[in-house]
């Protein structure tokens, strides 16, 4: 078993027991402050104003930065679901889109939900999606980590094929972007919402998408926020931002102040850091219940008393119908592992598949 590390990550007030970050992240100290003080200004009515938009700008150039990238090249929106339907209402009529089995929704939906004009989703098994791409395909959506076992797709291979079968790459990084260490910048659009790995506040979501496909994307959901120089609050014309601010919305004040917060601790402490922490715990647990080792922070164990087992020990983790999902992140230490184990000591669990 590797050796133990047991103090708590000093952003984070040292929480035990908290194995839920797939579900949400928890905040760091400084980002429970910003929304405690948000709450304040704006009761009093003392809301710094240029500080509440400047947020957004920060918290952007953060996770631009978090991602390798540039803020210039980053949308911001309040959920995945809404990121992702600017893309699929923009796509032409009758487009083919491939997605796996099982994605969720909030990537599947908008696409979906365009049915009427004869654009197509076409589901295949998560391990036949390399193979299904081909000339027949436009779009391929898919998420990074899946939110039901936390498997990582194949990244590379899946940029390499859509782009030779010229098929754009839209992928869901909610369950990865923040602990992942991956070129983000292969797809064309990379969308997440905030509130998981990120540690933020819900109302919190990104878009890194190419120049080519910013061409592309019908600004439907733009307002003020996304006006050139952000001066335009009222008439016409549509002047809009030259990049990605143009597909903005206009932010929800109190999570994005939260936001600025969260993220400069996450990049103070750097992905690669971060990655190699959380599979660490992740590992140590998956050791002790004699799992292989995987690339992954979300750990499955599978056993009809799994779930109420963790509950007694006042472990949170998501139940499953037949067993639990644990994830791992920064305020997580050994003693959160060795508790779930101690929980599980005694179960007859199932073997992973
Ligand atoms: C893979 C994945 N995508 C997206 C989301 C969230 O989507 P939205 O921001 O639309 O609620 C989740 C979890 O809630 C998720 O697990």
């Amino acid at each position: 078993m590797p050796s133990t590390q047991r103090t708590d990550h000093e952003g984070w007030p040292g929480i035990r027991g908290y194995l839920d970050t797939a579900a949400y992240g928890l905040p760091p100290t400084a980002a429970t402050h910003a929304m405690r003080g948000w709450v304040d200004q704006w009761a009093e009515g003392s809301a710094p104003f240029a500080d509440w938009l400047s947020a957004t700008d920060q918290a952007r150039g953060l996770f631009a930065s978090l991602i390798g990238g540039d803020g210039g090249e980053v949308a911001t929106g309040t959920s995945v679901s809404q990121l992702t339907g600017l893309i699929a209402g923009s796509l032409p009529d009758g487009s083919r889109v491939l997605a796996p089995e099982g994605e969720f929704a909030s990537l599947l939906f908008p696409f979906l939900a365009q049915a009427d004009r004869r654009i197509t989703v076409r589901e295949v098994p998560r391990d036949r999606l390399l193979d299904a791409i081909g000339s027949d395909t436009d779009v391929v959506a898919c998420s990074a980590v899946s939110s039901s076992d936390g498997q990582v797709a194949p990244l590379r291979e899946l940029a390499d094929v859509a782009r030779a079968a010229g098929a754009r790459t839209v992928v869901d990084a909610a369950q990865a972007c923040g602990w992942l260490d991956a070129d983000w910048w292969r797809f064309d659009a990379v969308i997440t919402s905030a509130f998981k790995w990120l540690s933020c506040p819900r109302g919190v979501a990104f878009m890194a998408l190419s120049q080519e496909l910013l061409n592309d994307v019908r600004p439907t959901a733009a307002g003020w926020f996304a006006s050139d120089e952000r001066q335009q609050y009222s008439g016409g014309p549509l002047r809009l931002a030259g990049d990605a601010r143009r597909l903005d919305i206009s932010p929800v004040w109190s999570s994005w102040t939260a936001a600025r917060e969260s993220l400069n601790v996450l990049l103070t402490v750097g992905v690669p850091a971060i990655e190699h922490h959380d599979l660490r715990l992740a590992n140590r647990l998956r050791a002790g219940l004699g799992h292989p080792t995987q690339r992954s922070p979300i750990v499955i164990v599978d056993g009809e008393e799994v779930a109420a087992a963790l509950h007694r020990a006042a472990i949170v983790c998501s139940p499953r119908p037949a067993g639990a999902r644990l994830s791992f992140h920064l305020y997580n230490n050994e003693d959160d592992v060795d508790r779930a184990l101690d929980a599980l000591a005694d179960l007859e669990l199932r073997e992973q598949s």
